[in-house]
């Protein structure tokens, strides 16, 4: 009777520990920031597509469009995947045909198109056939896409263009494997605790019980007990022989 309810509390004990390391596990994982604004999960990004007013778009200059992202960064795109992404996503943010300001600056030291928060180089790239070259000054140059066709458009920083902004972050998603270890290691530890606790504690018991019943069988069977009312009857013999 009794280790079957050492078990099942072993068991509920089990699952408790389960049940909380699954929430945790949860609350880990999609991690957008939470500054009360809508953030996109996609991939291992978070976007958030800045949302004008009744849904249409307004005019900001590339500055502008960079402040609106308060502290994130302004769109890049490092793959087709992302830019597909970004392209049906667009539709359910503004309505109709949009540009979208890309974070992409010219840098003059290389003299080249760079990324402005991600350090790596321009790899993937979907420029608009163009067959004009373009006049604009390069350190004016930006890029915008096309949210119809994907396809991306040097334009003028400096203008102040219809144009939507969408920030880009990164999920808090590098600290998930270390945490994932932690949480598995204290998982582990914990059910090895529970497990010898419970051993020990089971032991101890059946110990006492086995100590309990060897003590009774003394009490009632004492040995002594017979020689002491022999020894008794023996002083009460001598006591009556010495009498007369
Ligand atoms: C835009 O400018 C970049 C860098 O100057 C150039 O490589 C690219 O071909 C241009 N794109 C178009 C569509 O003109």
């Amino acid at each position: 009777m009794e280790p079957k309810k050492e078990m099942h509390r072993l068991g509920s004990v089990l699952v408790t520990v389960f049940v909380l390391c699954l929430q945790l596990n949860l609350a880990v994982t999609g991690d957008c920031p939470a500054d009360g604004r809508t953030w996109v999960p996609f991939q291992d990004k978070c976007y958030h597509f800045v949302h004008g007013e009744e849904d249409s778009i307004k005019s900001y200059t590339f500055e502008r469009a960079k402040s609106l992202c308060q502290g994130f960064g302004l769109l890049t795109i490092l793959s087709a995947e992302e830019n597909d992404f970004v392209i049906k996503y667009s539709p359910q943010v503004w309505k109709g045909n949009v540009n979208v300001w890309l974070g992409m600056y010219y840098d003059t030291d290389s003299e080249n198109m760079c990324w402005l928060h991600d350090e790596a180089p321009v790899r993937y790239t979907n420029w608009e056939d163009s067959s004009s070259p373009s006049d604009l000054v390069p350190v004016d140059t930006c890029v915008a896409l096309h949210s119809n066709t994907g396809k991306w458009e040097n334009i003028s920083c400096l203008d102040e263009v219809e144009n939507g902004v969408i920030c880009k972050t990164d999920q808090k998603t590098e600290t998930k494997p270390k945490s994932n270890a932690l949480l598995s290691a204290l998982v582990i530890l914990s059910v090895v605790a529970i497990v010898g606790i419970s051993a020990v504690i089971w032991f101890l018991h059946q110990r006492h019980n086995i100590g309990s019943t060897i003590m009774t069988a003394f009490e009632y069977h004492p040995p002594f007990r017979v020689l002491n009312s022999d020894q008794s009857y023996l002083v009460e013999a001598e006591e009556t022989d010495t009498v007369p």
